[in-house]
């Protein structure tokens, strides 16, 4: 695991993703979600989206990450929120899941660190005819410098930074048909301040202390610094696709 996803699972937070949980709950009012669905969000981290679903939507929610260490925080999660999500080790790049079976798979985040082609085939793969697929992902315009590209990518352990267009192409000749996708700066002020009105009620508990190694800690800052001074670069695409 590189040094960043080491220090996002020591922080544990519940929605590593640009938009936050605040944006997963603006996408998810675009579906119509029945219990008997099978849902899968890979790259689940600590696991906030997929206990979301399984406790709104009483949905068959399958969250699959890589991580033993995100998603024993993922299991704690589900167990503290008394709902049930079928945990999964396991590599979006080779899913442990039959062709054709997936309602709706749901990807925050995660195939910015990875060759995009496979895992979206994956996706593809797993999913039923009239299955969607949502993704949230980072994008980089062609303006930002490219010795500050390559920092992101290496601090991060990215495999690429996308322009949005570059993105819209992946899932296109992937095979995916777009229902709806949009573009946004990273979060300003007021998606930091709406995402304070959704607390993870898993995260910062009461009484309880989140240890960040020094390592983590000076990883996350010359994280955000990288963040602060590209900005105006940078944004984040929400994706809304079918598979026909
Ligand atoms: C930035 S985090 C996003 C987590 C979560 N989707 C969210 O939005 O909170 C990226 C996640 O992808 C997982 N990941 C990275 N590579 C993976 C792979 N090949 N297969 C499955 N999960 C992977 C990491 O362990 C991490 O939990």
């Amino acid at each position: 695991m590189n040094s960043y996803l080491k220090a996002i699972t020591a922080l544990g937070s519940g929605s590593l993703h640009p938009g936050g949980f605040t944006g997963t709950l603006g996408i998810l009012r675009n579906f119509t979600i029945a219990p008997d669905e099978i849902i899968l969000d890979l790259g689940c981290g600590t696991g906030r989206t997929a206990c979301h679903l399984a406790k709104t939507y009483g949905a068959h929610v399958f969250a699959l990450d890589n991580s033993e260490a995100m998603l024993s925080k993922a299991k704690s999660r589900a167990l503290q929120e008394g709902v049930e999500v079928h945990y999964v080790l396991g590599d979006i790049l080779d899913l442990p899941f039959k062709d054709n079976i997936a309602d709706l798979v749901i990807v925050e985040s995660v195939l910015i660190f990875l060759p995009v082609r496979p895992a979206l085939q994956e996706c593809f793969r797993v999913l039923k005819k009239k299955g969607y697929l949502v993704c949230v992902e980072m994008f980089a315009s062609g303006s930002l410098p490219a010795n500050e590209r390559e920092k992101l990518k290496a601090l991060c352990g990215l495999k690429q930074i996308p322009t949005y267009q570059e993105w819209l192409n992946y899932f296109q000749t992937t095979g995916f048909t777009f229902i709806k996708t949009w573009q946004k700066k990273l979060p300003g002020p007021l998606e930091v301040l709406k995402e304070l009105l959704n607390p993870d009620p898993c995260w910062f508990r009461p009484g309880e202390q989140v240890y960040l190694d020094p390592a983590s800690l000076s990883v996350l800052f010359k994280y955000k610094r990288l963040m602060m001074r590209n900005k105006r670069h940078l944004g984040y695409g929400t994706f809304i696709l079918i598979k026909e």
